[in-house]
C-alpha cells in the first residue's frame, strides 16, 4: 500500500465505500484492520510480541508505588521493543522523547502508546467524579471528558484510565470519590457518557483519547471499605450489580478495560478466567486488551495464590490479562513459560493482536506524534471556554440538601456575612484527589467565589477557625489531621457573632478521598465539629456547605443547621459555581447519586437494599434494624431539593399487564408549585415483588431532567419493556420473570405511590 499514491489510495475507498450502508462500511474498515493486525503480528518474534505487553511507569507524575528498574535500563527496554506502552509520561516533548526512542531504534517500530489518569479532568478540572455525578446529566459528562481528552491529547497522551466505573455502597471507601455511586443503572448510564465524551465518533481523531472501564470487577465492594481488601460478593450480586455498567462499557465500545487488585471468594480479578475470558472476552465480544492494574500480576505472589513471578505470570495470562501494568513479570515469565511449554503462543498472539488493535484505531501506526503537537499544547489546554464548561458542570453538581424557613438563596446585598472554617479559602481542596495536571492550590475558593458575585459592595468576614489538615498534601503522602490546634476558633466566634447570616464551610480535605484514603470514620475530622458548634452557640443563622468526596455522617448538623448545600469538590472553578448557586443566580438541581447514612454503623448503606424475611418497622425488637439509629438514610438516594417545589401526579400505566414484546408506557405530570424555574431530574423506580431469586426493594430504571418555570405541567414518560425488567435469576441466566411489579415515579428513591404493573409470558 505504500507505494500508492494518496490519490489512487483516495479514489479507490471512495470506491469501496460508495453505495454502501455504515455497517457494511464498518464491516470493511473491521476486515482491514484485523489483516493490518495479523501482518504486523506475522513479522513478530516472541520477544516482541511479549514487549507489547509490557507498561512502564514514567516519573512525570507518581501513582502507584515507584518501581526500582533505572532510568537506563529502561531506555534500553525501549529502544530494544521490549516495551509497549508507558503511563504517566507526559507533555508534547516527553512523549516525543520517549516515542523517538521506539521509532528510531527499535526492529518493528511498532509505537508506545501513552495512558495516564484523566479522571475528572487534565488540567482544566471537572468536579469530582462523583460530585459530577450528582448532575445526573450525561450530556454534561459527556462533555467535560471531551474537554478532559482534548486537554491531555494536546500533550500527547492516547488513553486514559477512566472511567471507573465500580458501584459501591460504602462511604468509607475512598474510591468512592471516583465513581458514579451506589446504583449500576445510574453508573452504566455516566460511564457510557463519559466514554463516548474521552473517545468521540472516532478513536483516530487527534483530540480523542482511548477509555478504560475499570475495576474489573467488585473494586467497590471491599470489604468494611477498606482498599484493596476482599471482596466476598455471591454470584447474583456479582451479576447484578457489578458487572452491569461493565457490560454497557462493552457495548459501547469502550477500547480498554483494566482489572482489579481484590480478590472475590477467593480469586484474584487479575487471575479470574470466568470474568476476563468467559465474559468479558467471550459472551461480551470485547476485543481491545484488558491492562492490569498497577502490580496486580505481581501481587497475586502476596494475595497467596501464586509462589513467584513466574506462577503469577502464568495465572494472570491464562486468566486473560492482557497487558502487565508496572509489575515486571510479564517481560520474563513469558518466555520462559512457553520454553516450557505451559503456554500456548495462540494465548500471546491474542493478547498482542488485541493491544495492535487499538494502536490502529487510535491512527498511531499512521503517524506515532499525530498527539504531540506543540501548537495544540499551547492553545486547547486551560482555556477561557475550558473553565466556562467546568463552572456550569459544577453548578449542575451542587445539591441542596436543607433550607429550612428558605435561607437560601441568599441576598448579594446580604448586610454581613461571616464566611468560616477551614475550607472556606482552600484552593486545594475543590481541586480533589485523582486531579492529573490539576495545579496545586488553583482552584477559585469559596471566599473568592462570594467576594466575585458580591463584588464592591461585599461586607464579608472570614475567618479559618481552625485548620483541618497540617503538612503535606499529595497523591502519596499520608496526611495529617490537626486535632489540638484551637486557637482561631475565638476569631471565629467573634465575627459569628456580628454577623447575619454564617457560612460554614466543613468538609472533607482533597487527600481524605481518593486510591488508598479509606475511613473507619466518616464525620467531621480534626475540631471542625466542635467548632461548627461553638459558632452555633452564638449565630443559629448558618448556612453550611459541605465539601468532600464521599457522603459522611452529619446527623447533627442536619439536626441543628438550617441550611445545608453539598457542594463537594467542584474542580478549578469550584467557588464561583458555589456563590452562583447560593445567591441563586443558578437553582440548584442536583440529586445524590449515593445514600447519606445516620451512623457509620449502617454503612454499607444503599437505597436499593432486599426486603429480608424480617422487614416490619413496628416497635418490637426482633426485626431487622439497629437499636439506635432508623433504617431511614439521613439523605436517600436521589435525593436534593431546588429553590422551588415540584408536585408529581399518579403514576398513569398505558397498561395494567403488558407480554414479551410489549411496552408499557408510566408516564407522570409533574408541576412547578413554586415561585422560580427550576430544573427536576424526574426518576423510575421498579419493584419485582416475587422472584426466584430474592430482589431489590427499589431498583432505578430511568430518569430524565425536565425544565419548569412556575404554574407550568410537563408529562414525563418512560417505556417499560421486559428487558428493563430482566436480572440474573436462579437460572443463571438475565431474563424476565413473569409476575407483579410496582411502578415508582417520584423525586428521589423514597417514592411511595406506585402504580401495578404484570408481566405475562404466555
Ligand atoms: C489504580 C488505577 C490507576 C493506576 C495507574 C492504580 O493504583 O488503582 O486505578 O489507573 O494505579 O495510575
Amino acid at each position: 500500500m505504500r507505494h500508492l499514491q494518496p490519490k489512487l489510495l483516495f479514489i479507490l475507498a471512495l470506491l469501496i465505500f460508495t453505495g454502501k450502508s455504515t455497517a457494511q462500511n464498518n464491516t470493511i474498515i473491521e476486515a482491514t484492520l484485523e489483516h493490518k493486525v495479523d501482518s504486523v503480528l506475522s513479522l513478530m518474534t516472541l520477544q516482541e510480541k511479549i514487549g507489547q505487553l509490557n507498561q512502564y511507569n514514567g516519573s512525570w507524575d507518581v501513582t502507584g508505588i515507584p518501581s526500582d528498574i533505572d532510568n537506563k535500563t529502561k531506555l534500553e527496554k525501549l529502544k530494544n521493543g521490549d516495551v509497549g506502552s508507558m503511563l504517566n509520561v507526559l507533555t508534547v516533548e516527553a512523549t516525543r522523547e520517549a516515542q523517538s526512542l521506539v521509532m528510531e531504534h527499535s526492529r518493528l517500530k511498532i509505537p508506545l502508546i501513552f495512558g495516564y489518569d484523566v479522571i475528572h479532568g487534565y488540567k482544566t478540572i471537572f468536579p469530582t467524579p462523583l460530585a459530577e455525578s450528582a448532575s445526573w446529566d450525561l450530556e454534561a459528562m459527556k462533555l467535560s471528558a471531551s474537554i478532559a481528552a482534548k486537554e491531555a491529547s494536546a500533550e500527547g497522551l492516547h488513553w486514559t484510565f477512566a472511567p471507573m466505573i465500580d458501584v459501591s455502597r460504602d462511604a468509607r471507601w475512598g474510591r468512592i470519590m471516583e465513581g458514579s455511586g451506589e446504583d449500576p443503572f445510574l453508573t452504566s448510564a455516566i460511564g457510557v457518557a463519559r466514554i463516548q465524551g474521552f473517545q468521540g465518533n472516532d478513536l483516530s481523531d487527534p483530540h480523542t483519547i482511548a477509555a478504560c472501564a475499570k475495576h474489573f470487577a467488585g473494586y467497590g465492594f471491599a470489604e468494611s471499605g477498606r482498599d484493596y481488601n476482599t471482596v466476598n460478593i455471591g454470584e447474583h450480586e456479582l451479576q447484578n450489580v457489578i458487572l452491569p455498567p461493565f457490560k454497557a462499557a462493552s457495548d459501547a465500545g469502550v477500547a480498554t478495560f483494566m482489572n482489579a487488585f481484590n480478590e472475590i471468594d477467593g480469586q484474584p480479578a487479575t487471575a479470574n478466567s470466568y470474568l476476563q475470558r468467559t465474559l468479558l472476552k467471550g459472551e461480551w465480544g470485547f476485543d481491545g486488551f484488558v491492562v492490569s492494574d498497577w502490580g496486580s500480576i505481581a501481587e497475586l505472589i502476596p494475595h497467596g495464590v501464586a509462589k513467584n513471578k513466574l506462577e503469577a505470570a502464568n495465572l494472570a495470562i491464562h486468566a486473560g490479562s492482557d497487558m502487565d501494568m508496572e509489575g515486571r513479570v510479564y517481560e520474563d515469565g513469558l518466555k520462559t513459560l512457553v520454553e516450557q511449554n505451559r503456554l500456548d503462543i495462540a494465548l500471546i498472539d491474542d493478547a498482542v493482536k488485541r493491544v495492535l488493535r487499538v494502536k490502529f484505531r487510535l491512527g498511531l501506526f499512521d503517524d506515532p506524534y499525530r498527539y504531540s503537537n506543540a501548537k495544540r499544547e499551547k492553545t486547547d489546554i486551560l482555556t477561557k471556554e475550558h473553565l466556562a464548561i467546568s463552572r456550569d458542570v459544577a453548578k449542575k453538581s451542587i445539591v441542596l440538601l436543607k433550607n429550612e424557613k428558605s435561607l437560601l438563596p441568599l441576598s448579594k446585598t446580604a448586610k454581613n456575612i461571616a464566611v468560616i472554617g477551614p475550607l472556606a479559602n482552600d484552593k486545594d481542596s475543590p481541586i480533589g484527589n485523582w486531579r492529573a495536571q490539576g495545579e496545586k492550590n488553583s482552584a477559585v475558593s469559596v471566599l473568592e467565589g462570594i467576594t466575585n458575585a458580591m463584588g464592591k459592595n461585599a461586607n464579608i468576614s472570614y475567618a479559618k477557625g481552625t485548620d483541618l489538615s497540617i503538612g503535606e498534601r499529595s497523591f502519596l503522602a499520608p496526611l495529617t489531621l490537626n486535632t489540638t490546634d484551637t486557637s482561631g476558633f475565638n476569631e471565629a466566634i467573634t465575627i459569628a457573632k456580628h454577623a447575619d447570616v454564617v457560612l460554614m464551610v466543613l468538609g472533607e480535605d482533597a487527600f481524605q478521598s481518593g486510591e488508598g484514603r479509606s475511613q473507619a470514620n466518616i464525620g467531621f475530622a480534626g475540631l471542625q465539629q466542635e467548632l461548627l458548634e461553638a459558632v452555633y452557640a452564638v449565630n443559629k443563622n448558618i448556612v453550611l456547605v459541605l465539601m468532600n468526596g464521599r457522603p459522611m455522617e452529619i446527623s447533627w448538623a442536619a439536626d441543628h443547621i438550617p441550611a445545608i448545600l453539598e457542594v463537594w469538590h467542584l474542580g478549578s472553578e469550584h467557588g464561583n459555581a458555589v456563590a452562583d448557586v447560593l445567591f441563586g443566580d443558578d437553582n440548584p438541581s442536583g440529586k445524590l447519586p449515593v445514600s447519606f447514612p445516620r451512623a457509620v454503623g449502617q454503612e454499607p448503606f444503599y437505597y436499593n437494599q432486599k426486603n429480608t424475611g424480617r422487614p416490619s418497622a413496628n416497635k418490637e425488637v426482633t426485626y431487622s434494624h439497629h437499636n439506635d439509629v432508623s433504617n431511614e438514610a439521613l439523605f436517600p438516594f436521589g435525593y436534593g431539593l431546588s429553590y422551588t417545589s415540584f408536585k408529581y401526579s399518579e403514576v398513569k400505566l398505558s397498561s395494567n399487564s403488558f407480554h414479551p414484546n410489549e411496552t408499557v408506557t408510566a408516564s407522570v405530570d409533574i408541576t412547578n408549585i413554586g415561585k422560580r424555574e427550576g430544573k427536576e431530574i424526574v426518576q423510575l423506580y421498579i419493584r419485582d415483588l416475587v422472584g426466584s431469586i430474592t430482589r431489590p426493594i427499589k431498583e432505578l430504571k430511568g430518569f430524565e431532567i425536565i425544565e419548569l418555570k412556575p404554574g407550568e405541567t410537563k408529562t414525563v414518560s418512560f417505556k417499560i419493556t421486559a428487558e428493563l425488567l430482566s436480572f440474573f435469576t436462579a437460572n443463571k441466566k438475565w431474563e424476565t420473570e413473569a409476575g407483579d411489579f410496582h411502578i415508582f415515579i417520584g423525586s428521589n428513591s423514597t417514592v411511595n405511590a406506585y402504580s401495578k404493573l404484570e408481566f405475562v409470558k404466555n
